[in-house]
C-alpha cells in the first residue's frame, strides 16, 4: 500500500479581477474545493487551501481602458467584491492573495529567470500588428475590424462575438487599433517561447500512462486530444504594459503572459500564508509526500495539466499535481451563463437577496454539480431541493430531535436502556456513513457525497417515524429515552458529516448540540454522552415560496431584456422593397480557389458571373478547402463596393448560411445546370 500523504496543497483557480463571480464559478471550482479542504481538516490533516486574484492579462487592461480607469482601480474593485463573495459563502481558504503583490512578482520573475538560465526558452522574432500612433504592439484584443466570415464590423482580433469564430488579428478586414484608431502595421517583435513539443513524452508518460485510471475522463480526454494534435511552442511573453515585466535582456516593454504567471500565484500565495504563520512553505510545493490537487473549470485544463506542469517539472524543484478534478460548465435556465449578456446569478447579489441561505446554494450547486457533463441550474430546482430535501428531510429531523429532547428532558441527553435491533441498526447505519462519504469525497464525487448527507438524515427520519417517541412517551417513557438517545447520536453525526457541504448549518447544529468533534469520532460508539446539555433550538432551513423564485426569474428576464435593447448588435431593421432591389444578387460558379497565405479563414476565389469573372475573397477556409469548392454553384452579391482584403481587391460577396453547428453552407441554385449570371429576386 502507498503511504498516505503527509500534507495537502489544495488550489482553486485564481479568478480574474475583471468582473464579479457567479454561480458557475462556485459550482465548478470553489464549492468542491472547499468541501475537499474542509473534509481534510476534519480528518485532522495538514492542509493549505490556496487561492487569490488573477490580476494581469489583456482583458483587465482593456476593461480599464474602456471604463477610463487604471488597471489598478479595476482590480482593486473586483478583488474586494470577489473576496466578500467567497467570505459570504464560507469558502475557507487558508490564504487568498493577489498576483499584483510583490511576493508574486518576485516569485514569477525568479521562476522565469531560472528557466531562462537553464536554456528552457527559445527566443523568436515574429511579425505582429503594431500601432504606429500609440507606439505599441497590439494584443489581438486591441484590434477590431470587420469579421471576414460574417462581416460584423466590430469583430475583435481574437474572436468575432457576432458569429463566434475565433480569428487572428491579421484576418480582420480594415483592422483598427483600439488604442488610437489608426490602422496597424506589421512589425517584428521578439518573444520567449516555451517549447511544449519537447515535453510531449513527459506528459504522455505522466498523464496518459500514469493517470489513465484515476483522473476524470473529461480531463484525461482533453489532455489526450492536445497530445494527439501535437504540442506547439507557446509564447510566454507579451507586448503589453500591464503585468510582470520580463526580467531579461531585451524584455523592455514586455510582460509575462498571464497564463505563465497566474498559476505561479498558487506558489506565491502559499509563501505569503507560510510567512504569516511562521512556517516553511517549501514542503507544500516540493515534498514528495505532499498531495497537490488543482480545482478548476474545464476551460483551464490545458494550462493546469500541460503548461504549468511543464514549467514546474522544468525547474526541477517542484512536485506535480496528484489530480486535477476539473468540472464542466453550469448553465442557467437552459442558457449558457454569460457575463456580457448579464445572464448569471451573481454571488454578491444572491447574498443580498438571500442573506441566510448560503448553504442552500452550496447544496443545490453540489447536488447538481457539472461533474461529468454540463448541467443546468434552475430556480425551480433550487426551490424544490430546498423545500423537499433541506427543509423536509434534514431540517425536519434535527428539529424534531432537539425539540423533543428539550420537551421531555429539558435539553439533556437521556440515558438509554437496552438497545433493540432497530436501535442497533440505526447506530450501525450511522457508523457506516463516514467511510461511504470518504470514498466519495476522496474520489471527487461531491454530488454523491451530498446525497449521502440527505440519506443519513433520511435514516434518522425513518427511525423516528417508526419508533414514534411522541406516542410512546405516554405508554413507555423508558423506551423513549433510548430512542432519543439514538436519534441524538445521528444528529451529532450529521453535524460533523455535513460540515464540508453545509458549514453554516453544521455550525448551528454544533451550537444546538454543544459539540465540536472530528470526522472520525463518528465511527466511535457515543458522540453525545447521557447528561450532556444541549443548547437552544434554532431553525435550520426555511421553506422558499413561489414569490421569491418568481422574483429571481423576473430579474433574469429583465437583464436579458436590457441586453436586447442595447444597440451593440442591432437587430436588422426593416427595409423597403426599393432598398432590397438595390442589391444585385446573381448566380455564379466558382472557377478557381486558393488559400490566402497568412490567413486561416480566407479563400481567394475566381467566380464566373456569366458575362464576367470576379475576384472574391471569402471567409470560408475553415469550412472548405480550395479543391472542394471549385465548380460549386453560388449566390453572389455582385454590387457590394470593392474592398481591399489582404492586398487583394474583393469584388463581391458569397452568400452563405450558418447551420446549427456553426458550419457554413452554400446558398446555391439547387440545379447544377443553372447558368451563371442569372439575377436572383
Ligand atoms: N483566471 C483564470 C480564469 O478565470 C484562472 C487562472 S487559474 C491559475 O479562467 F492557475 F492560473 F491561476
Ligand atoms: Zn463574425
Amino acid at each position: 500500500m502507498i503511504k498516505p500523504p503527509k500534507r495537502y496543497t489544495v488550489t482553486a483557480a485564481l479568478p480574474y479581477t475583471n468582473g464579479p463571480i457567479h454561480i458557475g464559478h462556485l459550482a465548478g471550482v470553489y464549492v468542491p474545493a472547499d468541501i475537499y479542504s474542509r473534509y481534510l481538516r476534519l480528518k485532522g490533516k495538514d492542509v493549505a487551501f490556496i487561492c487569490g486574484s488573477d490580476e494581469h492579462g489583456v482583458a483587465i487592461a482593456i476593461k480599464a481602458k474602456k471604463e477610463g480607469k487604471t488597471p489598478q482601480e479595476v482590480i482593486d474593485h473586483y478583488d474586494q467584491l470577489i473576496r466578500k463573495a467567497f467570505d459570504g459563502f464560507g469558502i475557507s481558504f487558508d490564504n487568498y492573495s493577489r498576483t499584483s503583490r510583490k511576493v508574486h512578482h518576485d516569485t514569477a520573475s525568479a521562476i522565469f529567470k531560472q528557466l531562462e538560465e537553464q536554456g528552457q526558452f527559445t527566443v523568436k522574432e515574429t511579425e505582429q500588428l503594431y500601432d504606429p500612433t500609440a507606439d505599441a504592439f497590439l494584443a489581438d484584443r486591441f484590434v477590431t475590424g470587420t469579421c471576414p466570415i460574417c462581416q460584423n464590423s466590430e469583430a475583435y482580433g481574437d474572436q468575432c462575438e457576432s458569429c463566434g469564430s475565433s480569428l487572428n488579428a491579421t484576418d480582420l478586414i480594415d483592422p483598427k487599433s483600439t488604442l488610437s484608431g489608426s490602422q496597424p502595421v506589421l512589425k517584428q517583435t521578439k518573444h520567449w517561447f516555451l517549447p511544449l513539443d519537447k515535453s510531449e513524452d513527459f506528459i504522455k508518460e505522466w498523464i496518459l500512462e500514469g493517470h489513465k485510471d484515476d483522473w476524470k475522463t473529461n480531463v484525461y480526454g482533453q489532455v489526450k486530444s492536445w497530445i494527439d494534435n501535437g504540442l506547439q511552442p507557446r509564447a510566454v511573453t507579451r507586448d503589453l504594459d500591464w503585468g510582470i515585466p520580463v526580467p531579461s535582456e531585451g524584455g523592455a516593454g514586455k510582460v509575462l503572459y498571464v497564463w505563465f504567471d497566474a498559476p505561479i500565484g498558487y506558489i506565491s500565495s502559499t509563501k505569503e500564508w507560510a510567512e504569516k504563520n511562521k512556517i516553511d512553505w517549501e514542503p507544500y510545493w516540493k515534498s514528495e509526500d505532499t498531495q497537490l490537487v488543482h480545482f478548476i473549470g474545464k476551460d483551464n485544463i490545458v494550462f493546469h495539466c500541460i503548461i504549468f506542469p511543464i514549467i514546474l517539472k522544468n525547474t526541477g524543484a517542484f512536485i506535480l499535481p496528484e489530480n486535477v478534478p476539473a468540472n464542466e460548465f453550469l448553465n442557467l435556465e437552459g442558457k449558457k451563463i454569460s457575463t456580457s449578456k448579464n445572464w448569471a446569478v451573481w454571488l454578491h447579489e444572491y447574498l443580498t437577496d438571500f442573506p441566510d441561505k448560503q448553504d442552500v446554494l452550496r447544496y443545490v450547486l453540489t447536488a447538481n454539480a457539472p461533474e461529468t457533463k454540463d448541467n443546468d441550474f434552475t430556480w425551480k430546482e433550487f426551490q424544490t431541493r430546498n423545500n423537499s430535501e433541506l427543509v423536509a428531510i434534514l431540517g425536519n429531523f434535527i428539529n424534531r430531535v432537539v425539540v423533543l429532547t428539550d420537551k421531555y428532558y429539558e435539553g439533556a441527553v437521556p440515558s438509554p436502556g437496552p438497545f433493540n435491533d432497530k436501535d442497533r441498526s440505526a447506530l450501525d447505519g450511522l457508523q457506516a456513513f463516514p467511510a461511504i462519504m470518504e470514498k466519495e469525497i476522496e474520489n471527487y464525487r461531491f454530488r454523491s457525497y451530498s446525497q449521502e448527507v440527505i440519506n443519513l438524515s433520511r435514516l434518522g427520519n425513518k427511525y423516528l417515524a417508526e419508533q414514534e417517541p411522541w406516542k410512546l412517551i405516554k405508554t413507555d417513557p423508558e423506551r423513549v429515552k433510548t430512542i432519543l438517545y439514538t436519534a441524538l447520536q445521528i444528529a451529532a453525526g450529521l453535524s460533523i458529516l455535513s460540515e464540508p457541504l453545509l458549514p453554516f448549518t453544521a455550525q448551528k447544529m454544533k451550537d444546538m448540540l454543544q459539540l465540536n468533534p472530528l470526522w472520525d469520532d463518528v465511527k466511535e460508539e457515543e458522540l453525545l454522552v447521557p447528561g450532556h446539555a444541549l443548547g437552544t433550538a434554532q431553525l435550520l432551513f426555511q421553506k422558499i415560496e413561489d414569490e421569491e423564485i418568481n422574483n429571481q426569474l423576473d430579474k433574469l428576464k429583465k437583464n436579458l431584456a436590457n441586453e436586447e435593447n442595447e444597440p451593440k448588435e442591432p437587430a436588422k431593421k426593416m427595409i423597403s422593397f426599393e432598398d432590397f432591389s438595390q442589391m444585385d444578387l446573381r448566380t455564379g460558379t466558382i472557377l478557381q480557389a486558393e488559400k490566402i497565405p497568412k490567413s486561416k479563414k480566407l479563400l481567394l476565389l475566381k467566380v464566373d458571373l456569366g458575362s464576367e469573372q470576379r475576384t472574391i475573397v471569402s471567409g470560408i477556409a475553415n469550412h472548405y478547402g480550395p479543391e472542394e469548392v471549385i465548380g460549386k454553384k453560388v449566390s453572389v452579391l455582385a454590387n457590394l463596393a470593392p474592398r481591399n482584403i489582404f492586398g487583394v481587391e474583393s469584388q463581391g460577396m458569397l452568400l452563405m448560411a450558418e447551420d446549427q453547428d456553426g458550419r457554413l453552407i452554400f446558398i446555391a441554385p439547387e440545379d447544377s445546370t443553372t447558368p451563371s449570371g442569372l439575377s436572383i429576386r
